[in-house]
């Protein structure tokens, strides 16, 4: 997407911006059911309370094709930073050439989801094109205005930006300057000046300095800490100081953190925690697990106690994606969520340092009933289940399918929050079996039913079928219409009518309705035809509308509209 144009100088218009944008995309993102985690309010909820937010690294793979991973995604953090895509290899492989793929797909994410952006990261000595790295002193501070200027204006205008990594780990272990390629062409000059063409290209931007190996006193912090100072009192413009925060197990946490972090607020900047990871050496136990969540606690603890600490980045948050045992042979397991993305010990260790009451619970709900088919068209069909029941709920359903009559592999195609789903996109006269299983709200799984069979119709002509698409029309603090919903017969007959479900978020309630009758059930809303637009003619459609009340300030919006026949 390109960022929007208007130009928003102060950042809490940013914020207030923000809010409308996620309004208007609301509809746009399917409703996923919630997230595989404990049976927890969401971390964003909690860290917001108290004033911080909570992100993650995002890994632009996943992001792009795993439904479990957007779901913990969007549900848990308030805010994104690029793992890789925004980094001068990413963005800028060849000399003026440009990419922004990667980094477009994570800020359009984040504008959708509500979450804050930080950029990361400009002057960094790796992942730096090589072109870059080989030019003169003259060469390379044009290149490093010119990239700053390109990559920093190009979200300079866009709400969800707040922050860059200018630098990025310009620092030896004894606090000496690291005698990269910037530092042995450019001398220390490169970051005042990166930090100077930054504030150019976007005056809003908190701009920052971050490192590994600094979140303790230590002579490399303390070198952090003289370098900020002394940048501050030359009017270089450095608002921001990041604590990578990359820990392990085996070396300790570090005590002073808090102290730390209290000295560098006392310079007047903000401080944040940017990487942070806490590596086992592997295989897990439950001890090693115990003693990991313990540091996830001091590290939000450490934010907590600090006015200055904006918040937290999780470098990632499922052990599938880290970069942790590609670099740190014997390590891993670093994250908050397992590979199955299951919420471990770290996640309930971080949600109850940010106020929360995860619970315990590991029962898993009852098996629900064999799925039942009905509406099997030739390209669709709708099945339901008789409900699982579970002591802390039941939070939802994934719908599992193999091919054919018997063999195969069952894979999960769609999640549900009710014991119904509608499956699309078959192929005609082609069996399938299906199963379901459920989650329960702490992120326990069911055993899966049994399978039903079907077979979908063999098509030609004898097909009906609907589709709905949904628009907010208007929309207030507390409520907003949706109009119109457009039905469409997408079959190849005409139908004699149609249903249209979609999902309410909690707390929202239907007040009015036109050209449809709804009926209620949990969030659960049934639109049928009236007696006037039930007939569709191949290719022809018809609309309804409806208004909610919404609890005030709540920006959510219905959505997950499909539409069945009849
Ligand atoms: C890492 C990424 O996680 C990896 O995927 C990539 O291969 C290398 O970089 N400090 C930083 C981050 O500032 O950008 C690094 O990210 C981890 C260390």
């Amino acid at each position: 997407m390109t960022p929007p144009r208007v130009r928003i100088r102060d950042t809490r218009r940013r914020l207030a911006s923000l809010a409308a944008l996620t309004l208007v995309s609301a509809l746009a993102v399917p409703a996923l059911s919630a997230a595989p985690a404990a049976a927890a309010t969401p971390l964003r909820t909690l860290a917001a309370a108290k004033g911080k937010f909570i992100g993650f690294a995002a890994a632009t793979n996943p992001l792009a094709n795993e439904a479990a991973y957007r779901t913990i995604a969007q549900t848990e953090f308030n805010q994104v930073t690029a793992e890789n895509a925004m980094k001068w290899e990413s963005t800028e492989p060849s000399d003026n050439s440009w990419t922004f793929s990667g980094a477009d797909q994570i800020v359009d994410f984040a504008v959708a989801n509500s979450q804050q952006v930080h950029g990361h990261t400009l002057i960094w000595h790796q992942q730096t094109p090589g072109w870059v790295q080989g030019l003169g002193a003259t060469a390379m501070r044009t290149a490093i205005q010119d990239h700053i200027a390109t990559l920093v204006g190009r979200y300079a205008d866009n709400a969800a930006l707040v922050s860059w990594d200018v630098v990025n780990e310009v620092f030896n272990e004894d606090g000496t300057f690291r005698t990269s390629f910037w530092y042995n062409t450019l001398g220390q000059s490169y970051i005042a000046d990166a930090f100077r063409w930054a504030r150019a290209a976007d005056p809003n931007a908190k701009l920052c300095i971050n490192d590994y190996n600094v979140e303790g006193v230590n002579a490399k912090s303390t070198a952090m800490y003289n370098l900020v100072q002394s940048l501050r009192a030359q009017n270089v413009p450095v608002d921001c100081v990041g604590f990578q925060s990359h820990l392990a197990t085996q070396y300790g946490f570090p005590s002073d953190m808090r102290q730390n972090l209290e000295r560098f607020a006392a310079l007047g900047v903000e401080v944040r925690i940017t990487e942070l990871d806490i590596r086992i050496q592997t295989p897990r136990t439950s001890a090693k697990d115990a003693t990991q969540a313990q540091y996830y606690t001091n590290a939000v603890n450490a934010c907590l106690a600090v006015p200055a600490c904006s918040g937290i980045t999780i470098w990632g948050f499922t052990d599938k994606y880290s970069w942790v045992p590609d670099t740190f042979p014997s390590e891993g397991a670093a994250l908050i969520y397992d590979e199955n993305y299951q919420a471990k010990p770290a996640y309930t260790a971080v949600n109850t340092a940010f106020g929360g009451t995860p619970t315990t619970d590991t029962q898993a709900p009852t098996t629900p009933g064999t799925p039942v088919a009905s509406g099997i068209t030739s390209s669709s069909v709708n099945l339901s289940w008789t409900a699982s029941t579970d002591n802390v709920g039941v939070t939802g359903y994934d719908i599992l399918r193999a091919p054919g009559t018997s063999g195969g592999t069952f894979t999960q195609v769609g999640t549900s929050t009710t014991a119904s789903f509608s499956n699309t996109g078959l192929s005609a006269n082609t069996a399938y079996r299906y199963q379901v299983r459920a989650r329960d709200a702490a992120g326990n799984v069911s055993a899966v039913s049994s399978a039903v069979t079907v077979t979908t119709t063999t098509g030609g002509g004898t097909g009906g079928g609907c589709g709905a698409t949904a628009t907010v029309q208007t929309q207030w603090q507390t409520g907003y219409v949706i109009e119109p919903v457009r039905v469409t017969n997408s079959g190849t007959s005409a139908i004699s009518g149609w249903t249209v479900t979609f999902t309410l978020p909690a707390g929202h309630t239907v007040t009015g309705s036109w050209n449809a009758t709804l009926t209620t059930s949990g969030q659960t809303v049934t639109a049928r035809n009236a007696a006037y637009n039930g007939s569709l003619g191949a290719g022809a459609s018809t609309t309804f509308g409806f208004q909610v009340s919404r609890p005030n300030g709540d920006t959510a919006t219905a959505s997950g509209f499909t539409c069945a026949t009849p």
